[in-house]
């Protein structure tokens, strides 16, 4: 596995790659990696011959800066993992390489309209954190410029938004979702679970419970509505857990899902405070009603 700091000399290493007729897949990551990160790694070692990996942990996308500060560091582990999973390349840079004009440079890909896709769900509850995202995202694809791009269903709404980036912008780059990874108990993997006290970790597997339940209720035809309010007030019972939203969309505009209304897939999402650590997850279905 080759180690890179500059985005210099690793958009030339990559421009051998691809001239020498390998296809290129890129996982973004903000490091502290898990099995999820190594699952995203193996689907692109599986389908592409390189696989480069950027571990950067993006300032311009915490609302919040306690949250920056506490967000977990951990590069001797993160190069391990990597280097098992398969990774050829990894990009380690420093804020200046990725932003040179500062994090306040325009950014084409900010500037673009999301509409819903940036205003709901996480985009309510963390002004400035997509805008962020397709910033540090955008330029980690001019610097990369994969065959295909990785990411994890986990963050679902962040997938919508890069895909209508891409879209947008015109960039010619495949996207590949992988499914989220979870622990026996239904958690979802994430990084800031490592923050989360034994009582706090234990009162977090309800998160993925109560979005099975939506899942299982919409299936048996349970008004949408309905079921977000009996999640939230389950999840809201718990003296650990702090709910910001539940809510059943649509997968493809993010808008409340109503119920028997056609869709490509419905979405049950929320974001739940456990203690001091802030959890999102999903759970997507086809539609009970086509
Ligand atoms: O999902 C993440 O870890 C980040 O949002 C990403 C895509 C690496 C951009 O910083």
């Amino acid at each position: 596995m080759l180690i890179f700091t500059t985005a210099s000399e690793l958009s030339t290493a990559l421009a051998a790659e691809r001239s020498a007729g390998h296809r290129v897949g890129f996982v973004p990551t903000m490091g502290a990696l898990h099995a999820g990160h190594a699952s995203l790694v193996a689907s692109s070692v599986a389908s592409c011959d390189r696989t480069v990996v950027s571990v950067f942990v993006n300032p311009t996308q915490f609302n919040d800066g306690s949250d920056l500060d506490a967000y977990p560091r951990t590069p001797e582990a993160d190069a391990e993992l990597l280097r098992d999973a398969g990774c050829t390349h990894l990009y380690r840079p420093t804020i200046e390489d990725v932003y040179p004009a500062g994090t306040a440079a325009p950014s084409a890909a900010a500037d673009l309209e999301y509409g819903a896709l940036t205003t709901r769900l996480e985009g309510a509850h963390r002004p400035g954190h997509f805008e962020g995202v397709v910033q540090v995202v955008s330029r980690l694809l001019d610097i990369v410029r994969p065959h295909v791009l990785f990411l994890g269903q986990k963050d679902y709404q962040q997938v919508a938004v890069i895909r209508h980036m891409i879209g947008q912008l015109g960039l010619e780059v495949a996207v590949e979702t992988v499914e989220t990874v979870r622990e026996a108990d239904g958690l979802a993997l994430s990084s800031r679970n490592r923050r989360l006290g034994e009582a706090e970790r234990r009162a977090a597997t309800v998160i993925n419970r109560q979005l099975a339940g939506i899942v299982t209720g919409l299936n048996c035809g349970w008004p949408a509505r309905e079921l977000e309010r009996l999640a939230l007030a389950a999840l809201r019972a718990h003296p650990l857990l702090e709910p910001e939203y539940v809510e059943v969309v649509d997968g493809d505009t993010l808008l409340p899902y109503q119920d028997g209304a056609p869709a490509r897939e419905v979405v049950a999402a929320t974001a739940v405070h456990a203690g001091s650590v802030r959890l999102i997850d999903n759970r997507t279905l086809r539609p009970p009603n086509p």
